[in-house]
């Protein structure tokens, strides 16, 4: 080795914790688990929110939760695990309870995001990818969330949280440190990673609307196309195929 090594952006990347065996599923998760595949033409397809819900339930994808998922869907406990470690928003270690994103990419950088996740870092003690020692938090360096006419964004337990100084992260870790009620500005209150994570296996916690649809920024085009009458250009008609294959050579 010449002394560099390759720094993954994906700490947590490594197998499913075979070694810690704890589950809390239950007869009632398993029923919920296959409510989730009855509810897809291919039982398969439900797989992504068959895995939140292992993670609601154990908080991470634990090897019950793999082999429960496999068994109901009739695939390989490989193959649940191959879709479980492709995506980053699968935990294969327990995290804290609140897990907080920091976005880094491009447009967040330009706001501060590198600056941002480093606060957040100093302030909680811990390195992208590490939980604090008492469980309450968790953190993650994010790719885009889509969110960038509110950079720099930082995310907990998956609801936004805009335009972001570090004063602004410093109050609101502090105010979930201190466990008082917090609500996203175009989200839900915040209640806990692994609720969280329930809502995106397909169980609503009734909070859905509890936050704005849209915010000002990603309305301000729009608003301003009907102040001066701005129409979307017609789109042409498609040409019609010189041929069967559609013409194209
Ligand atoms: S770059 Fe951060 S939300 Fe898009």
């Amino acid at each position: 080795m010449s002394g560099h090594e390759f720094q993954s952006w994906f700490p947590e990347s490594g197998g499913i914790d075979y070694d810690d065996v704890s589950t809390n599923i239950t007869e009632a998760t398993l029923d919920e688990l296959r409510s989730i595949a009855d509810r897809y033409p291919q039982a398969r397809s439900a797989l992504l929110p068959m895995l939140h819900l292992v993670q609601s339930v154990d908080g991470r994808v634990s090897p019950a939760g793999v082999k429960a998922c496999a068994d109901i869907l009739g695939i390989t406990t490989a193959q649940v695990s191959g879709v479980a470690t492709f995506y980053t928003m699968y935990r294969r270690r327990p995290g804290g309870t609140h897990h907080v994103g920091v976005c880094t990419t491009a447009l967040c950088a330009v706001m501060g995001g590198d600056q941002l996740l480093d606060r957040v870092s100093r302030r909680l003690g811990i390195h992208e990818g590490e939980t604090t020692a008492d469980g309450t938090f968790s953190l993650e360096r994010l790719e885009c969330n889509a969110a960038c006419d509110f950079a720099p964004v930082m995310m907990v337990n998956w609801e936004f949280f805009d335009n972001m100084d570090p004063q602004k992260a410093d109050e609101l870790l502090d105010a979930l440190a201190a466990g008082d009620t917090v609500q996203s500005p175009r989200g839900a209150t915040l209640t806990s990673w692994q609720d969280a994570e329930r809502v995106l296996a397909g169980f609503p916690d009734g909070r859905a609307d509890e936050g704005p649809t849209a915010g000002e920024a990603s309305l301000l085009g729009l608003r301003v196309a009907r102040e001066r009458g701005w129409q979307a250009p017609d789109v042409p008609p498609p040409a019609a195929a010189d041929d069967e294959t559609g013409g194209a050579q």
